[in-house]
């Protein structure tokens, strides 16, 4: 992409971390910015935020499960800017917990905003983007959709899938003559945002079951789950900061490069397992993700 002035971009999950680092990231490079996120006080301090950057910033609140609301979003952008040339489909929130322990909501909580909320990203702005004269969208997958966490089930396979959609899209969008769409996937490696207590949007009626259980067996999970927690917690906590990872995005985009990898030093895991695979081994991990972190 040539120059990023005067353009538009939308951002979901923009009221935090990753997100809110890459509206401010937009609005540096002088693009006006829409800012969505279910979360509304947040978002309006990020709003004002990346106003004051002198650029034109919309906070819209949107919930990406929600097919209608993201293309709500879509056309409030059309019909304030007349066009769209940046999208990230950014949202997402954590949850984790060892496949034997999990629940069908918490299955359906973590696929609904990850890989369902990219989903309805793709399909409510790419028809914008294709009639843009050049444009680019950008989803947030992870490294855990590059290699499978152990504690991360429904979060590997959601950002997995994300992976493949995006991939998918950058094939397709190189072969079609009538696009000029520039495609990325970022796959973060650790990053200090608030996504440890991405609890704090989950729907009440994906609210886990309590279920009884004998004591001693209860006991010892929470203490798994707790201590899994802390180390996220505590690695998130020394992880890199987010304006990096934003910088490293709008980066890509001028060059339009597809793969983003915050931290390419997890290629030695990643490559690990591609090897595994072409060799037909069963999986293991390398040291580095053997407690389970992101
Ligand atoms: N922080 C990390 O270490 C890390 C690593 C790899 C990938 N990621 C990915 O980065 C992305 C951004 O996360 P972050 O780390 O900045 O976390 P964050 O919690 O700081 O920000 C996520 C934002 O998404 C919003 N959100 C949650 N559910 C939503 C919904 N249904 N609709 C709209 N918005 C919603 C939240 O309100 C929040 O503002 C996510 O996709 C996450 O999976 C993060």
């Amino acid at each position: 992409m040539e120059s990023m002035a005067g353009r538009v971009a939308v951002v979901t999950g923009a009221a935090s971390g990753i997100g809110r680092a890459l509206a401010l990231g937009f609005a540096g490079q002088g693009a006006n910015v829409v800012l969505a996120d279910i979360e509304e006080a947040p978002l309006r301090e990020a709003e004002t935020e990346v106003a004051a950057r002198g650029v034109e910033a919309i906070g819209a609140v949107t919930d990406v499960t929600d097919a209608d609301s993201v293309g709500a979003l879509a056309q409030a952008t059309i019909d304030r800017f007349g066009a769209v040339h940046m999208v990230c489909n950014n949202a997402g929130v954590g949850g984790g917990g060892l496949v034997r322990n999990q629940q069908l909501v918490d299955w359906k909580w973590v696929v609904d905003v990850c890989l369902w909320g990219v989903i309805h990203g793709v399909h409510h702005f790419l028809p914008h983007l294709i009639q843009a004269e050049e444009s680019h969208i950008m989803s947030t997958a992870s490294v855990a959709g590059l290699m499978s966490v152990p504690g991360l089930g429904p979060y590997n396979a959601a950002k997995y899938g994300v992976v493949a959609i995006m991939e998918t899209l950058h094939l397709e969008m190189t072969r079609d003559p009538d696009a000029d769409v520039g495609v990325s996937v970022l796959c973060p490696g650790v990053v200090r945002t608030n996504i440890a207590t991405a609890q704090r949007n989950r729907p009440a009626e994906l609210r886990r079951e309590r279920r009884r259980r004998p004591e001693n067996e209860a006991a010892s999970d929470t203490a798994d789950a707790r201590r899994r927690n802390a180390n996220i917690a505590a690695a998130l906590e020394r992880g890199m900061d987010p304006a990096e990872v934003a910088a490293k995005v709008i980066e890509a985009m001028y060059e339009r490069r597809f793969w983003v990898l915050s931290h390419p030093e997890l290629l030695a895991d990643v490559n690990h397992r591609n090897r595994q695979l072409a060799d037909l081994e069963n999986p293991t991990l390398r040291s580095s993700f053997a407690d389970g972190g992101e």
